[in-house]
């Protein structure tokens, strides 16, 4: 089936089965492999993106529901890798292995678009489904506080 997606402000036609999972044609069909397959089951986080702006587990979307809502991915989430949830993640130096981190930079994201003062309660609940082996996570809320702040300084 050929469907149009609007990706990271660009309209892709992919012809798929209209079963896939968005992730797998985000991934296999359009390249974009920054989003990751954790789980598969909607567990881990890893597969997050923003559709209009809301965060997503791509991992469970087929494909032919997202219609024209606009996909973000962490290859679109800035034009120079400058959002301050990027920014915040390198001066706090978040990663370890990596697997996980484009799904807790695009969840951190779109917290911050939708509250750009969450407390550390509001930061804990939006974070808390991200899973990350590597167990990062006093260094994400580190980051995500940090990115709260620059958020507010570049206003
Ligand atoms: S791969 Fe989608 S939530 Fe784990
Ligand atoms: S940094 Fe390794 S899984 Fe999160």
């Amino acid at each position: 089936m050929e469907i149009n997606l609007t990706v990271n402000e660009k309209i892709r036609k992919v012809d798929v089965d209209k079963n896939t999972p968005l992730l797998w044609v985000l991934r296999d069909t359009l390249h974009l492999v920054g989003t990751k397959f954790g789980c598969g089951v909607g567990q881990c986080g890893a597969c997050s993106v923003h559709m209009d702006g809301v965060i997503t587990r791509s991992c469970l979307l087929p494909v032919s529901i997202v219609g024209d809502a606009k996909i973000t991915t962490i290859e679109g989430l800035s034009e120079h890798n400058n959002h301050p949830v990027q920014l915040a993640w390198r001066e706090i130096d978040v990663p370890q292995c990596g697997y996980c981190q484009a799904g807790q930079i695009m969840t951190a994201s779109a917290l911050l678009k939708q509250n750009n003062s969450p407390s550390k309660e509001d930061i804990k609940d939006a974070m808390h489904g991200n899973i990350c082996r590597c167990a990062t996570y006093q260094r994400i809320e580190k980051a995500v506080e940090k990115a709260v702040e620059l958020t507010q300084t570049t206003k």
